[in-house]
């Protein structure tokens, strides 16, 4: 392998999110607008242009790599990609690879994704009432995102849910999520909103801190601090009563920033060493020329002495501060 891809503070890079498509199915308020306007299909990287970018960033030290979106499964052929990447699981170099989904494709994937190697999933899941998923989603159906995770479970995925957490009926429904995450022995996360985008809905108003939610949730469960990581920034508890793990991700609150492994890469081949930041590099044209290696290889060192020290998002009830790119552009 190359020498390994370090920022300028010290912080090495071993963790892609690659995202495959800005498409979903569904319109999450916190995340799209209901009309979005998504990138031309001429614009968006072949599978196999996917895959050769994910190698150069696997020479580079990467160890896991998470497919995301938009929603990934809506991706054509999406398992190929999943294929390419399985040979880097066995040679050792890659520890995971996975993916980020809501849900809604799961039963029709659950099985061949496991065959491709994948061992994980994490399901976005805000709500375990099917009026409240439907706004949430603004047409999303509950059942189809069950029946997905039922599928992932039987094909021997773990599974663990996202819940954005959001003021309002989210706050009494989260022990309901947490007792069905629980029960089924799936790990259940907390987020933070991040004001990436407008979506027609006022982020000042949603926007919930964990730290408050955590306190209460606190009130009502025995949460014990653990150790355990899964690689991204949660950071965990044990509730006693349940034995689960549950997983707080708190851009806002606290600055997870200090530790971040990971970058990301857009559908067409953009590197963002930042969710937090405009600011990305194009490597599409480097992979179409000449010795795309060692060209993307040194985009990617570029970039990473100037990846920002942290986001800057702000929500307060009284401002928002964020971007203009939404969220699916990236998938988180
Ligand atoms: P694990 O591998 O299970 O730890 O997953 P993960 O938390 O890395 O991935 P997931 O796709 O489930 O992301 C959960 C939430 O964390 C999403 O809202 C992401 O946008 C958010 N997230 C992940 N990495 C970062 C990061 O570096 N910065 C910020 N601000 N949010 C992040
Ligand atoms: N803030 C926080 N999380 C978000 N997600 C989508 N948009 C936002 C946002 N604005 C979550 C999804 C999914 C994960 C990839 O990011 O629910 O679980
Ligand atoms: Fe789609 Fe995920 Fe965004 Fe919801 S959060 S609209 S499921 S990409």
């Amino acid at each position: 392998p190359q020498s390994p891809l370090v920022d300028r503070f010290g912080r090495q890079v071993t963790y892609l999110r690659l995202s495959v498509t800005d498409r979903c199915d569904l319109r999450c308020t916190y995340c799209m607008a209901e009309h979005m306007t998504f990138l031309p299909r001429q614009d968006v990287l072949s599978l196999e242009e996917l895959y050769r970018l994910a190698r150069v960033f696997i020479r580079g030290g990467v160890r896991k790599i998470r497919l995301t979106g938009g929603e990934p499964l809506v991706r054509k052929n999406i398992l190929q990609l999943f294929s390419l990447l399985a040979p880097h699981l066995d040679g050792g170099e890659l520890d995971e690879v996975t993916l980020t989904t809501n849900g809604t494709l799961l039963s029709r994937y659950a099985e061949a994704l496991f065959a491709t190697g994948v061992r994980r999933v994490n399901v976005s899941l805000d709500s375990l009432d099917a009026g409240r998923y439907a706004r949430i989603t603004r047409w999303g159906r509950l059942d189809s995102v069950l029946k997905g995770i039922d599928a992932a479970l039987s094909a021997g995925l773990k599974v663990k849910l996202n819940a954005v957490a959001m003021r309002g009926d989210f706050e009494s429904e989260v022990d309901d999520l947490i007792g069905f995450a629980h029960g089924r022995g799936m790990d259940l996360t907390l987020i933070e909103e991040m004001p990436l985008g407008q979506t027609g809905h006022d982020r000042s108003q949603s926007f919930l801190p964990l730290d408050h939610l955590r306190r209460s949730i606190g009130g009502r469960w025995t949460l014990v601090p653990i150790d355990d990581r899964t690689g991204g920034p949660a950071r965990y508890v044990r509730v006693a009563e349940t034995g689960g793990r549950l997983g707080f991700i708190t851009p806002l609150s606290c600055d997870f920033c200090a530790s971040c492994n990971r970058v990301r890469v857009s559908c067409t081949g953009d590197l963002f060493t930042c969710m937090g930041s405009e600011g990305m590099v194009g490597l599409r044209q480097a992979l179409r020329g000449e010795d795309p290696e060692a060209t993307i290889g040194g985009l990617i060192r570029d970039a990473l002495g100037r990846k920002p020290k942290g986001h800057s998002f702000e929500i307060s009830r009284q401002a928002v501060s964020g971007i203009a790119r939404h969220m699916s552009v990236l998938g988180g």
